[in-house]
């Protein structure tokens, strides 16, 4: 049992569109700090791929709402830090659900209200001692809007395309720049125009443009505010 009271423990989230860097920040900070991790957009790639199993449409938002409600889904913590497992209805889904299909079925199902609630304690159950870093679109803004550091990644849409499009390489997956940039660009529509949790800055956010400067230099801007935000962390 911990001493230290839920308001106490630290959080600090990390929101933005994909392609900002936001994966690749997030573990630093796990591991750096040793906090717990909250990946929330595998939760929503998760239910997508659930709902795609049992072939329940888009349109049946019951289904989807008791769906997520009822998740067979395990994060496990596989080799420390920031590597996660992610395990539906015991079957590891890892690499999966992370396909360019992914995310844009987890963005059909992510605009749902009734979704959105029942994967909220979900969410809020990753905030322990001794620290949680939550990385997704309204961390700062709705699931943790008293979190100790909102960091907000932003990027031009080119940038974010092109990285995209080496990461994929790198696994040995072919995909174009044009076909990716459109994905992305309307991944971003949905994403920010949606009524309920649109992505958007915390209006507390710290906003970090990565376009133009590499990832380095990211993480030291980054561990300066955490240290300047955050000033007698135990991991330092
Ligand atoms: O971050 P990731 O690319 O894994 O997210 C996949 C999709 O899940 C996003 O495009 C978004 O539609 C949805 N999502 C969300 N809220 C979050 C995290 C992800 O709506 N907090």
């Amino acid at each position: 049992m911990s001493d230290v009271s839920d308001s106490e423990v630290p959080i600090i989230t990390v929101d933005g569109p994909s392609g900002t860097g936001k994966g690749t920040i997030c573990s630093y900070l796990t591991d750096w700090l040793q906090w717990n991790f909250l990946d929330s957009g595998a939760l929503y790639r998760v239910l997508a791929l659930a709902a795609q199993k049992r072939e329940i449409v888009n349109d049946n938002e019951d289904a989807l709402a008791e769906l997520a409600e009822n998740l067979n889904v395990e994060f496990k913590v596989a080799g420390g830090g920031s590597l996660v497992n992610v395990v539906l209805d015991g079957e590891v889904v890892t690499d999966e659900i992370r396909t360019e299909e992914a995310g844009n079925a987890a963005s059909l199902v992510a605009p749902i209200v009734a979704v959105r609630k029942a994967l909220l304690s979900r969410q809020k159950a990753f905030h322990k001692a001794p620290g949680l870093v939550a990385d997704g679109r309204d961390m700062g803004t709705v699931v943790f809007p008293d979190a100790t550091l909102k960091i907000y990644l932003t990027a031009s849409a080119e940038e974010r395309a092109k990285r995209r499009l080496k990461q994929l390489m790198q696994k040995g997956i072919s995909a174009n720049l044009r076909d990716l940039s459109a994905s992305i660009a309307e991944r971003d529509e949905r994403d920010s125009t949606r009524a309920v949790s649109p992505l958007k800055p915390a209006e507390d956010a710290i906003i970090v443009d990565t376009s133009t400067i590499d990832i380095d230099a990211v993480v030291a801007k980054i561990s300066e505010l955490v240290v300047n935000k955050i000033p007698d962390l135990p991991n330092k």
